[in-house]
């Protein structure tokens, strides 16, 4: 048989299918990447950038356009500071951050007052400095709005924001005072259709797989769940997965099978999360709802609760409840004999649901 030998593998270039990793080919975004480049050109011949907002669902090549852009930028007598949010706390986090990478060194001990570090930061520019704010959602409103005044009101900067957001509400939470000085340009970022999902996947495979590694079979079935969801990170995550489970069956090809079990091993995690918020009644419930065959009606279900638990109907319907709103269940309407039955639909599959219950 045909099989990988000692430290064979099927990866060219594993790096490809990192979360951060930057593709020299982006596909399906060049009126975003133009409409930026344009707010920005102003700031490669020393004038004033314009202000964007980059806005779109998840994984919609967001930070990609952005970072890719900046690159571009930063060739010219521009400084660029890209800044992720979410590890951002106050605006002093912010600025000493900008002052990082404006200065090239750490910003000096805390208690040294923001406006010193705006003047060693406006003095050590000689043109315009962009500056990105990625995932800016989990910014504070505060430290946002503290952020966008500070930018704006020092004369001395010539300043252009990129803002990335996965709402408009962002616009909502900028004062109102700075929204009429600083505008937005809106950039929208809209989902990858099922033929973008593949074709951004497949220059993956294609780079990171060594040739005829991955069948036919195995790549339509991730960009079939993928343009579920139209997340194309999880894609890279599930080809990745995939690859690492074909060399551990010293497999010379990625096949379904794979893609399979990476898919399993991602639900078990999800189910993981959902199950850790039931309490023991719960997950009683939930395992008596999983193994009964078939649908079955509330009031099936509650007789058996009350004779191995002993529960009162009210606890009983709060967690069938509970349940629905977990998405581990449907409950639907329905005639059995005279009038109206409750049914609880299972809408997982069921083995995995009975598996993480008694693991
Ligand atoms: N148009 C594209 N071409 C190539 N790769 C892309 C494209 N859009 C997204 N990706 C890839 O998908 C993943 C998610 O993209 P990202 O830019 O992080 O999305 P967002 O910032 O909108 O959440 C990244 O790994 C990125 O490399
Ligand atoms: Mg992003």
């Amino acid at each position: 048989m045909d099989v990988l030998w000692g430290d064979e593998t099927l990866f060219r270039n594993e790096e490809v299918f990192d979360p951060d990793y930057q593709p020299p080919a982006i596909f399906h975004r060049d009126s975003q990447i133009r409409d930026l480049a344009a707010f920005l050109r102003p700031a490669v011949r020393g004038r004033s950038p314009g202000h964007a907002l980059c806005v779109g669902p998840p994984s919609t090549g967001k930070t990609t356009v952005v970072r890719h852009v900046l690159e571009k930028v930063s060739k010219h007598d521009v400084a660029v500071a890209y800044l992720r949010c979410p590890i951002l706390r106050t605006t002093y986090n912010v600025f000493a951050r900008i002052y990082e990478i404006a200065c090239e060194r750490l910003p000096p001990q805390k208690g040294v007052p923001l406006f010193k570090l705006l003047s060693e930061v406006s003095a050590s520019l000689d043109g315009p400095i962009v500056v990105a704010l990625d995932d800016v959602d989990f910014l504070d409103t505060r430290v946002l709005n503290e952020t966008l005044l500070t930018l704006s009101k020092n004369a001395e900067f010539c300043v252009g924001v990129i803002a990335i957001s996965t709402s408009k509400q962002f616009l909502a939470r900028v004062d109102p005072y700075l929204g009429s000085i600083l505008h937005f340009h809106e950039i929208g970022f809209p989902m990858y259709t099922r033929e973008e999902i593949w074709r951004i996947l497949h220059w993956r495979v294609v780079n990171g797989f060594y040739p005829g590694a991955v069948t036919r079979e195995a790549f339509e079935r991730v960009v079939e769940i993928v343009s579920r969801s139209g997340d194309v990170r999880y894609g890279l995550h599930l080809l990745r997965s995939a690859g690492i489970y074909a060399e551990r069956r010293a497999s010379r090809r990625v096949e379904l099978c794979d893609v399979e079990r990476a898919r399993e091993g991602q639900e078990s995690i999800m189910l993981a999360k959902s199950l850790s918020a039931l309490n023991s009644d719960e997950r009683e419930a939930l395992r008596i709802i999983y193994s009964l065959e078939g649908d079955v009606t509330t009031g099936e279900v509650f007789a058996i609760m009350r004779s191995e638990v002993g529960l009162c109907y009210e606890r009983f319907y709060e967690i069938v409840e509970k349940l629905e709103r977990l998405r581990f269940i449907d409950l639907v309407f329905g005639r059995k004999g005279r009038g109206r039955t409750r049914y609880v639909i299972k809408r997982l599959e069921r083995d995995a649901v009975l598996r993480a219950l008694t693991s």
